[in-house]
């Protein structure tokens, strides 16, 4: 695998083909999610569920975050990596420029934030002082409480609408890639051909530009809840990497997501 940028990331939406990405926290993952062909590995801040076992994303920490991306930077040379801005470190662009410089000095190459409009000034001054942007919509984690639970995103019409206007305005404002977490597949669907920049679906069905998954769930290290858009792949491959690697491969060929993932 050559060296994966935001250029790359571009090419292979207009190439039709697929990303792969998934979560990662340490060195020892990103190295074999990396050989395993992962395009691109996010830090997420998923990581205050699934190493630090709280019920939200909520406590996680910008230098939770730090110490997590420079682990896995440490650990890989190729795949592009992302890492998510935790909630409250981005509330102003002056914050999120502090924030974000902080992530990519510990080895980023792109940092993710939740949110609509109101982020597109915030975008834009990242994007002009050399840091690139991936956007989040749809079901946003930091906004759990709001949501009421982490629901399904974007089934009314109207919701559906917000949606589309949001994800337009993050490209407009330079966004370089947008996850959109679990909404209906056709609404994915008309985001992802509506944007030129690449779409990475969770819980968004088989028609947007890529996927990611939380490492944990593609790998069945889960107790209890067990959502609907993720499958375990170590249970038919039996090792890590020929699993993520499976997952690479199934996400390229279309076999993953299939309709059991997804949501209409
Ligand atoms: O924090 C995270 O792992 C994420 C993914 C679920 C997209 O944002």
């Amino acid at each position: 695998m050559s060296k994966i940028t935001t250029a790359r990331l571009l090419t292979m939406k207009q190439e039709q083909q697929k990303i792969a990405m998934i979560t990662a926290y340490d060195a020892s993952f990103a190295t074999l999610f990396e050989q395993a062909g992962a395009h691109a590995l996010l830090i997420g801040d998923s990581l205050g569920m699934v190493l630090q076992g709280e019920s939200s994303t909520l406590k996680v920490t910008v230098e939770d975050m730090a110490y997590h991306t420079r682990c896995v930077a440490n650990g890989c040379e190729k795949a592009l990596i992302v890492a998510d801005l935790p909630f409250m470190s981005y509330s102003n662009p002056e914050q999120a420029c502090a924030n974000a410089a902080t992530l990519m000095r510990a080895g980023a190459h792109m940092v993710k934030m939740e949110g609509g409009d109101w982020l597109a000034g915030t975008i834009t001054q990242l994007t002009r002082q050399g840091i690139p942007v991936c956007g989040h919509l749809g079901l946003t984690p930091q906004s759990v409480h709001v949501f009421g639970g982490f629901k399904l995103q974007g089934r009314a019409a109207e919701q559906a609408a917000q949606i589309k206007h949001d994800a337009q305005a993050l490209e407009a404002a330079g966004a370089q890639l947008l996850v959109l977490e679990c909404v209906p597949s056709g609404l994915a669907k008309d985001i992802s051909r509506m944007l030129n920049i690449p779409v990475i679906g969770i819980g968004a069905g088989p028609d947007t530009d890529g996927q990611v998954l939380v490492m944990q769930d593609a790998l069945g290290l889960t107790s209890g809840y067990v959502p609907k858009f993720t499958k375990n792949f170590l249970a038919e491959h039996g090792q890590v990497q020929a699993a993520i690697a499976a997952y690479v491969t199934d996400v390229a060929e279309g076999r993953f997501p299939g309709p059991e993932h997804s949501f209409n």
